[in-house]
């Protein structure tokens, strides 16, 4: 067979940002353009994402995206909720996202979420621009719906204009307090050394061309070597939830980043014990048009290839774990995908301590995000597991000999009612946050208390 199989795969962007900065409304909107474009069957939903197609975007984009110039296949988006920690994105040798979307709020500027994704867009090294959201909400703002940026600016008072660029200049102050170079996009010449700002609103769609062109143009010039994957091979995944489904029983949410997963695959993904070997029952997608927050409405699929989103319904998933890898097996010595996935999950499992302190998350990628936030503040671990907290965890938290270190640190984690009624007769600090950095803070402070 001298046929090459290797292909470009779509890009994977995460969109990050703080609570209601508009995230969902700039898909929306990329969704909404479409729609009135007549390109609205050219869109797919996926589960957890939306995939955007090089031609749509050429539309979407008008001149900014000559689709001659570019042989990547589109982009698809992944949204990450706000309460939800996107940490889950990560895969085999780093982040899930080849590259992301930072929206920060033009009024609102940085927030504990903006510094939280920005320490993970650092430590995953990816590639971002940040989308300075809501323009339409400067006082004086004349909007003109869907134009690029220049255009709109143009249309502007003075007074108008300089009220956003102050708003502007303010975000790329604060990009630059966390160490990144960053300017108005259409400043940067390599956007690998420099972050790029693109004023945007998700409400009118002005600048909503130059985001898909510079994301798209950031794919094309950087990314696209990485891109060349092996499309009929067995797929390679991420498992971003795990879920119940009415007739379903319990699913896996997975963005697949290689290959390709066929609905008669055996598989094998990570779970809280040990790898899970399953059949897959059913490859789910949102119907057409379906919202992408209800997702309540399914379709079954033969097969899906890299880049995607979809929904995985197996037996015996109940121990899938958020941010385990998932491989499908193929032709394969199931044996061997077996150690591939065990060897991917030793490779983020967090190292402990003798004595320390426990730590809970709620996906494997938040684990190990908080295990390098706890590493930088020198607080040691003596136990790190993925799930809520649980009145072992507080057995083991009440065993510490250092009073400090009997705490328990959860990121994005329920405790559990009788762990908590534990907790207060064993004399043990629960701390739960949805932000790392808040959460290591809180935890310094009693420290401090009890030095006192
Ligand atoms: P979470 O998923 O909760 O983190 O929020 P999000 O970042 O997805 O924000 P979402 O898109 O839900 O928007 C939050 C609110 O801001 C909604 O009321 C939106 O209508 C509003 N909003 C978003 N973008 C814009 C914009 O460009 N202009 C204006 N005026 N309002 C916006
Ligand atoms: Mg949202």
């Amino acid at each position: 067979d001298t046929h090459d199989p290797t292909s470009l795969r779509t890009p994977i962007v995460a969109v990050l940002g703080h609570v209601d900065h508009g995230k969902t409304s700039l898909l929306d909107k990329i969704r909404g353009s479409a729609v009135i474009e007549g390109e609205a069957g050219a869109i797919t939903q996926h589960i957890g994402a939306t995939a955007v197609p090089l031609d749509v975007i050429s539309t979407i984009a008008g001149e900014l995206v000559d689709p001659d110039d570019f042989d990547l296949p589109g982009l698809l988006f992944i949204d990450t909720p706000g309460h939800h920690s996107f940490t889950t994105l990560r895969s085999r040798g780093g982040a899930l996202a080849d590259i992301a979307i930072l929206v920060v709020d033009v009024n609102d500027g940085f927030q504990p979420q903006t510094i939280e994704a920005l320490d993970i867009l650092k430590r995953s090294e990816t590639p971002f621009i940040v989308a300075a959201n809501k323009i339409d909400t400067v006082p004086g703002w004349n909007p003109n719906e869907d134009t690029p940026i220049n255009d709109t600016y143009d249309a502007q008072s003075d007074r108008a204009a300089s009220r956003l660029d102050e708003s502007l200049y303010e975000i790329i102050g604060e990009l630059s307090d966390e160490g990144f170079s960053a300017d108005l996009y259409w400043r940067v010449q390599n956007f690998q050394r420099n972050v790029g700002v693109v004023p945007v609103s998700a409400m009118t769609g002005e600048g909503v061309p130059d985001l898909l062109a510079v994301m798209m143009g950031l794919s094309q010039r950087y990314m696209k070597a990485e891109m060349e994957i092996d499309v009929a091979g067995p797929g390679v995944g991420t498992v971003l939830e795990v879920k119940e489904e009415k007739g379903f029983g319990t699913t896996i949410d997975t963005v697949l980043y290689d290959g390709t997963i066929r609905s008669d695959d055996t598989v094998v993904v990570g779970g809280t014990n040990e790898p899970i070997v399953t059949d897959v029952r059913a490859l789910l997608q949102p119907r057409p048009l379906a919202e992408i927050r209800t997702e309540s409405r399914f379709e079954k699929v033969e097969a899906v290839k890299a880049a995607s989103g979809i929904k995985i319904a197996a037996p015996e998933l109940e121990h899938a774990m958020a941010g385990a890898p998932v491989r499908v097996v193929r032709d394969r010595d199931i044996e061997d995908v077996i150690e591939e996935v065990q060897a991917e999950l030793a490779d983020i499992a967090v190292d402990t301590d003798e004595q320390g302190v426990v730590v809970k998350a709620d996906t494997l990628g938040s684990l190990e995000a908080m295990a390098d936030a706890l590493g930088e503040a020198e607080i040691p671990i003596v136990s790190a597991e993925v799930g809520d907290v649980a009145p072992r965890d507080v057995s083991v938290a009440s065993t510490a000999e250092d009073p400090k270190q009997q705490a328990i640190l959860g990121f994005n984690v329920d405790v559990l009612a009788d762990a908590k009624t534990r907790a207060e007769q064993d004399d043990v600090k629960l701390f739960t946050d949805e932000v790392i950095y808040q959460l290591v803070e809180e935890y310094d402070e009693h420290v401090e208390e009890l030095e006192r």
